[in-house]
């Protein structure tokens, strides 16, 4: 039943919505604040409470929230068809992180000379660095630009290393 809940026509509205969401709110990275709350997100995403990435910006208050949207109907979605409302595609990650972090500062780290490497077969998005922010097996495959549902495998809830199965 909830499949049709979230069916096509409901996604395509969702969508429009995802696109108006600012991107990332702006935050110094010196100002940060309190630890963020994730813990509605590790309901599902349980391998991500150890994950360096976000454990490192939680711990400065900058939540998953922060990054990928407060994402409430993705997270009510039993079945995972919903994305959440914002994704990364491989060429916006720069600019996620660059949201917080200066460009300025970040040429001027040698070791980053490959995130700016001219030639784009050699270059390295900053995710490949730092943190393993990426899932071993993915069910769910959205066009991380437009939220469109792309493939959904329907092992989901068999596969022990998903996101969906990792609930406590
Ligand atoms: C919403 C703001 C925000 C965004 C977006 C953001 N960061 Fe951060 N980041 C912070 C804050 C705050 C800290 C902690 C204070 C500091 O170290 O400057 C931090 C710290 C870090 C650190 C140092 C961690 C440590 O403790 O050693 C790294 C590395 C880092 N971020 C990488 C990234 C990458 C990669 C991205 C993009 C995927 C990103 N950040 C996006 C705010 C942000
Ligand atoms: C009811 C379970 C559930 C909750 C709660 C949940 N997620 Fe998810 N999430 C999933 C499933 C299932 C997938 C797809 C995993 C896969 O591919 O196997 C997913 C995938 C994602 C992705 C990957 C998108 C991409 O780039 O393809 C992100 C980002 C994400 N979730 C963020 C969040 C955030 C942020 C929260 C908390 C606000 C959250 N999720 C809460 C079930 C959940
Ligand atoms: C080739 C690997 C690599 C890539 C790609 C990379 N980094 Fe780093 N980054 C490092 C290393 C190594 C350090 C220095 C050691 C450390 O602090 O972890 C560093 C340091 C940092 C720091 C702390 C800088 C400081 O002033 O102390 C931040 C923040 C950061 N990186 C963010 C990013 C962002 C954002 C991107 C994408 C634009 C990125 N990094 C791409 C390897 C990488
Ligand atoms: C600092 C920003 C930032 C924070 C905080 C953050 N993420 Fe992400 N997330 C990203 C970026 C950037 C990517 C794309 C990474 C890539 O493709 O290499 C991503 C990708 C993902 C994916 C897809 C992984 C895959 O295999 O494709 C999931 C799931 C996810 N994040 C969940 C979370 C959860 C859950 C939290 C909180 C516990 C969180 N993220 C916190 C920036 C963030």
């Amino acid at each position: 039943m909830s499949k049709k809940k979230f069916g096509v026509p409901a996604l395509a509205g969702l969508i429009v919505a995802c696109c108006a969401v600012a991107l990332v709110a702006q935050a110094e990275p010196s100002k940060a604040g309190k630890p963020a709350d994730n813990s509605y997100c590790y309901v599902c995403h349980a391998n991500f409470q150890a994950e360096e990435l976000a454990r490192n910006h939680q711990k400065h208050g900058v939540g998953c929230a922060k990054c990928h949207g407060e994402s409430d109907r993705h997270s009510a979605d039993e079945d995972g068809l919903t994305p959440p409302e914002i994704m990364f595609a491989k060429e916006k990650i720069l600019d996620g992180c660059t949201k917080c972090h200066a460009l300025t500062k970040l040429r001027a780290v040698d070791e980053h000379e490959a995130a700016f490497a001219k030639d784009p077969a050699k270059r390295k998005v900053c995710t490949d660095c730092h943190g393993k922010h990426r899932m071993a097996v993915r069910t769910r495959h959205w066009d991380k630009t437009t939220g469109k549902l792309i493939k959904a495998e329907g092992v989901r809830m068999m596969n022990k290393n998903s996101a969906a199965t990792n609930a406590k």
